[in-house]
């Protein structure tokens, strides 16, 4: 199992990578638009800067903004293009409104660019983008725990039962990835990236459950290494230690 860090900060990507433990990094243009306002495509040309300075392999993955087909291809050889980074993955939607993607991320695919799906919900998503050539397929974890409750999309998540597309249980999303890693057998190269990821806690399930990489933020990273039994037996070294000297 991978970690990757899920974040467009410089600072926290230069920490995550400095300490060793990541082998990628995601962004979204949500995540982007928390940066101080600047060229897109130049400050994602800094994350692969800092990716290239501290790591060897690292994925760097960043999403197209539109919904257009054409321009999402458009842009995401301009990308290619201008970033020059070997381990660049173009984030491409599953889905958006009744428009499948999937044409989308075959082209990009058979030029040889490296493509994420993202923002998949069900494990036909994952199977079905990783059919159409996307090297990462990734699930939004936590989003699809969220559905299962909330009032904004009952209506919505009631249709989609009735359809006969989903089950009640499949907003668990341990389940989904349990279940999406036989279907991923035929395409071996693809990889599961679980995003959306709130706690040490999911990305433990979440990596117990398939997951074969974990987005998550530094902030969950670090949390996942704390621990008061850890603390309590390094004060009580340095203390046993300290008393020997005297
Ligand atoms: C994954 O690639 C996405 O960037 C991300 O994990 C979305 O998660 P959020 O629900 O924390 O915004």
């Amino acid at each position: 199992m991978k970690l990757f860090l899920d974040t467009a900060n410089l600072s926290d990507i230069e920490e995550a990578l400095k300490g060793g433990f990541i082998r990628g990094i995601t962004t979204n243009p949500s995540l982007l638009a928390k940066e101080p306002k600047a060229n897109y495509v130049e400050h994602i040309k800094k994350i692969t800067e800092l990716a290239g300075k501290y790591g060897k392999d690292i994925s760097v993955s960043i999403e197209v903004f539109s919904n257009d087909q054409k321009e999402m291809v458009k842009q995401a050889e301009s990308f290619v293009k201008q970033i020059k980074y070997k381990h660049l993955a173009v984030k491409i939607p599953v889905n958006y409104k009744g428009q499948s993607n999937l044409s989308v991320m075959k082209e990009l695919s058979d030029r040889g660019i490296t493509v994420n799906c993202t923002a998949c919900m069900t494990p036909l998503q994952l199977m079905m983008s990783a059919a159409a050539g996307a090297k990462y397929v990734s699930l939004f974890y936590c989003r699809l725990r969220d559905a299962e409750k909330e009032d904004l999309y009952k209506v919505e998540r009631e249709a989609l039962i009735a359809s006969g597309a989903v089950e009640v249980d499949d907003y668990d999303p341990n389940k989904v990835l349990r279940e999406t890693v036989p279907l991923l057998a035929d395409y071996p190269k693809t990889e599961i990236i679980v995003g959306s990821i709130r706690t040490p806690l999911d990305i433990k399930r979440a990596a117990l459950s398939g997951g074969h990489i974990i987005t998550a933020s530094l902030k969950t990273l670090k949390a996942s290494l704390t621990h008061f039994k850890t603390d309590d037996s390094v004060d009580r070294f340095l203390k046993d230690f300290a008393n020997w000297m005297k």
